[in-house]
């Protein structure tokens, strides 16, 4: 089964065509980056914008690659929450609007069950799997037991990881996105240079995160450490140092919910998948297996959303031409992967 994907959530423009779940024929995806350095942050509308600009060229060229018509796909997903509200607009109504001219079925596709499917791309994945699912926007851990089953453990009480990642560099103005910045920065600096705080959470809330406090005191703990009476701290210190206090607390509650569920598998996924410091950490630990995704399919790519929609296929998941987007990861009230 031939799908096409599709994934505008954000900032990455992205049309890939996967054969049953696991073959990717083609996968193009065009970074809006450039565009968003300037504000130094990604800007709603610009993402919509640009997403109308480049979406059919890219639709294209993945048909190109992978030497298929539209019309022998065998179904169009596309990515409808969580994101931008805009961005998803545009690839949730190019992907009706091929769905209806070719008579081809559509299937609707969660963004976070897709991240997680990255996973597969690159792994035979043996399920069930802790998840940290690290990005821009979100910061989850997950149990999941097949690419559609998939309960939330923890989430993040305030902002994410990548966006703390993003604001501190934008802070020593490290340039956007700032994580890719700040992990190159962090190999030449001593992670215990500043002793930044790493955010504990008990009981109930165990399995929660928190980033909002660690940007806040990254700001203002490294103003007091540069003072002129105490001299200056270089940037790849502080770039190692907050790496560490960023890292950490996800690598410690993944390995603790290994150990109260007894799964011996965790993958991570997302953009601040690439991280090579969470990557270190993680492979270095011993008793269980660890899996990432390829560099390439970390950030946001429409081969995770057209892997995902063919396990969606298979049990009948299908959406109508009544598809709409949403912003939230919330579904009846709840956050959920649904
Ligand atoms: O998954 P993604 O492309 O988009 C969202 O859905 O948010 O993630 C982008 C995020 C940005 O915050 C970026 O700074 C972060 O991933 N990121 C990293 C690294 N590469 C990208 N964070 C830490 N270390 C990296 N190497
Ligand atoms: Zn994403």
């Amino acid at each position: 089964m031939n799908i096409l994907g599709i994934e505008t959530s954000c900032d990455d423009t992205s049309a890939s065509i996967v054969a049953n779940g696991k073959q990717i024929l083609s996968n193009v995806a065009i970074s809006q980056d450039e565009f968003h350095r300037q504000y130094k942050g990604i800007v709603p509308e610009v993402a919509s914008r640009k997403h109308l600009e480049t979406l059919l060229p890219v639709i294209d060229e993945a048909l190109r690659l992978a030497n298929l018509k539209l019309k022998e796909l065998d179904a169009i997903a596309v990515t409808t929450h969580p994101g931008l509200m805009g961005a998803l607009l545009v690839g949730v109504n190019t992907a009706k609007g091929l769905a209806y001219s070719q008579g081809l079925p559509l299937i609707g596709v969660n963004h976070l069950s897709a991240h997680l499917y990255a996973l597969s791309l690159s792994n035979e994945v043996n399920y069930p799997l802790i998840g940290l699912i690290v990005s821009g926007g979100h910061t989850l851990l997950v149990k999941a037991s097949d690419p559609l089953t998939i309960d939330i453990i923890g989430t993040t009480i305030d902002d994410a990881c990548g966006e703390c990642f993003d604001k501190v560099a934008k802070y020593f103005e490290l340039g956007y996105p700032g994580g890719p910045a700040i992990d190159k920065l962090s190999q030449n600096g001593d992670e215990h240079a500043i002793p930044y705080p790493i955010f504990k959470s008990k009981g109930d809330n165990k399995y929660n995160f928190s980033y909002s406090g660690l940007k806040t005191a990254v700001i203002y703990q490294t103003e007091k450490i540069c003072s002129p009476k105490k001299g200056s701290v270089k940037i790849e210190d502080i770039s190692a140092s907050f790496q560490k206090a960023a890292i950490t607390p996800l690598v410690k509650k993944a390995l603790l919910a290994s150990e109260e569920f007894n799964i011996k598998t965790i993958g991570i996924c997302g953009g601040v998948s690439a991280n090579s410091y969470l990557r270190k950490l993680l492979a270095e630990v011993k008793g269980i297996e660890f899996i990432a995704p390829e560099l390439k399919y970390c950030p946001d790519n429409a081969a995770m959303v057209a892997g995902i929609a063919y396990h969606q296929a298979l049990k009948g998941d299908w959406s109508n031409l009544s598809l709409t987007p949403s912003s939230r990861p919330i579904r009846g009230g709840a956050l959920s992967l649904d």
